[in-house]
């Protein structure tokens, strides 16, 4: 099979490092130039590339790509993709910001919920981690859900870049824990927006540095007990390998560094109507970018590696 040339733009953030590592060590993915302005010129981790200093208005000097990663900040997305239209070129581009998230225009790539999707698709949205974490705990069961699903969730502080700001400042995170953007934060939106129904979203972040923990409460139409409520989990998820089911508590430990997402904890009360879940998940690999390579692999048709 063919090698597919894969550019980055925004190499040196967290999510960047990550696709450059992942991308090092895959079979049929290559990297052909990571971008970063304030890193240009230092040596690429793990590769003999150096970082490299591109403009939208440069892209045309890349016709050898199959793939564009666009780990930008919020906003910054459209002026890529306009320059790779305009350049004409055929390829991919999967954007990690939230730029294109609610646009029916572009494939949103949860590959547990609608691979079919993905195969062949041009123009890819990752979806948020916060999003990701809730939708994998959210999809199989929600037919079943009577009002909006209410999710407490706590991020370590990579959640919130490299680029220094208050929630990622180790001094004002120490023996600290931050709630913010209680009402409205993006991805209770985008949960809601996917999902077909409304959920409450109350976002913390932590001083531990990565991965996401979920508490999800839960309001059923008709009364189930704990161990139905695991087996439709168990059944939803037995063809994908990267989500595992557990009846105890899965914590962020078990999943840091690994592009698995775990639900687990499924704790229903007496009544059978009101219900506790949660997912843990490592908020820069399966909330951003392991889930990225799974969703390339399937548009670039790939094959599947051991993240999909
Ligand atoms: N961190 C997470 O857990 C996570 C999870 C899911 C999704 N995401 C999304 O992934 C994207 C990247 O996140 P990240 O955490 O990797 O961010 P980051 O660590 O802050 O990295 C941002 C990257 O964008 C480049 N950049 C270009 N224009 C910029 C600008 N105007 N301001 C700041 N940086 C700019 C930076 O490099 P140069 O300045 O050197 O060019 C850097 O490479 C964001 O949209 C984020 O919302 C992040």
């Amino acid at each position: 099979m063919p090698v597919k040339k894969i550019g980055i733009i925004g190499g040196r953030g967290f999510v960047g490092a990550e696709l450059i590592e992942i991308l090092n060590d895959h079979p049929n993915l290559e990297l052909e130039f990571a971008s970063s302005s304030s890193n240009a010129g230092n040596a690429i981790p793990g590769t003999d590339l150096t970082f490299i200093d591109v403009q939208p208005e440069d892209i045309k000097q890349f016709p050898q790509l199959d793939g564009l990663i666009l780990a930008l900040p919020n906003g910054q997305a459209a002026k890529w993709v306009q320059a790779v239209d305009q350049a004409g070129l055929d390829l991919c581009i999967l954007d990690i910001s939230a730029d294109f998230r609610f646009d029916a225009g572009w494939v949103y790539g949860l590959p547990e919920i609608n691979r079919q999707l993905l195969h062949g698709a041009r123009r890819i949205s990752n979806p948020g981690c916060y999003a990701t974490a809730a939708q994998l705990a959210l999809f199989p069961i929600r037919d079943m859900l009577a009002g909006p699903a209410n999710i407490f969730g706590v991020s370590g502080f990579s959640g919130a870049g490299a680029t220094p700001n208050p929630k990622n400042d180790p001094e004002h995170l120490k023996d600290n824990l931050i709630p913010y953007s209680l009402i409205d934060h993006i991805h209770e939106r985008e949960i809601s927006h996917q999902l077909g129904q409304p959920v409450h979203f109350s976002p913390h972040v932590a001083s531990f540095f990565r991965g996401i923990s979920l508490t999800i409460h839960l309001n059923f139409s008709a009364p189930i007990n704990s161990e139905a409520l695991r087996n439709k989990f168990e059944e939803f998820y037995q063809d994908h390998p990267l989500i595992s089911v557990s009846e105890t508590i899965p914590e962020v430990k078990q999943v840091v560094h690994s592009p698995t997402a775990r639900i687990g904890g499924f704790h229903v009360d007496e009544t059978g109507r009101h219900g506790v879940i949660i997912v843990v998940l490592d908020n820069l690999l399966k909330g951003a970018a392991s889930q990225a390579i799974q969703n390339l692999e399937l548009a670039l048709g790939t094959g599947q590696s051991k993240r999909n």
